[in-house]
């Protein structure tokens, strides 16, 4: 399948950019915590604490499987612990074009300091919780992608202008509207009206 899946640390900006890149590319955006909170009728933070953490992990995986079944082409942004379990890169391999979005602990840090909704931070280092969380995660989000950005010091701009030239790179889709893309390439043909940009 050729979703496009955004991994990633927390606060690397997956949510935000899926949400741009929705916009850019025509797609329809899905995130993974938030399909899970849907369907427990509580917060990831709620799952947390009344079910406890391998159950929400498991619940991830469930969701990954989910998707699996539909078959429109979205971006999807993910938790940032799906990728911890080696179980999930298959699936995600399967959903299409794995982006890393790659951010240091400082970054991290600075965007999440007086964050409340993440349970993993709730702690009395949150600073050095995050140090340790990434170096043990760096890996295996290496290994989980097909593509690496780094989002230190970078703005949404620069972030989505590299990312989409990656994609490019990749062969994932050829101009700004990949839907209009994909027609032109079934129908062989040029004449296909491309809409205004929706853009923001
Ligand atoms: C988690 C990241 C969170 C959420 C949960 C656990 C993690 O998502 O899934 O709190 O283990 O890193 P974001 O990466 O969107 O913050």
């Amino acid at each position: 399948m050729s979703n496009i899946i955004l991994i990633g640390f927390m606060g690397c900006g997956k949510s935000t950019v899926g949400i741009r890149l929705s916009y850019k590319l025509r797609r329809i955006v899905e995130d993974t915590d938030k399909l899970i909170e849907k369907k427990a009728g509580m917060s990831i933070k709620e799952i947390f604490a009344t079910k406890g953490e391998s159950a929400f992990r498991e619940m991830e995986t469930g969701c990954l499987r989910e998707l699996l079944l539909t078959r429109e082409e979205k971006i999807i942004s993910t938790g940032g612990g799906l990728p911890m379990k080696r179980e999930n890169h298959p699936l995600l391999k399967e959903l299409g074009t794995v982006v890393y979005l790659q951010i240091s602990p400082e970054c991290v840090w600075e965007r999440l300091k007086n964050d409340t909704t993440r349970p993993l931070l709730q702690c009395d280092d949150p600073f050095a919780k995050i140090k340790d969380l990434l170096a043990m995660r760096a890996p295996l989000y290496e290994e989980a992608a097909d593509i690496v950005v780094n989002v230190d010091g970078k703005d949404m701009e620069e972030v989505l202008r590299e990312l989409m030239m990656r994609l490019k790179d990749a062969g994932v889709f050829v101009g700004g509207n990949d839907n209009e893309n994909r027609k032109e390439k079934e129908n062989g043909s040029g004449n296909t009206p491309t809409p205004p940009p929706l853009d923001f």
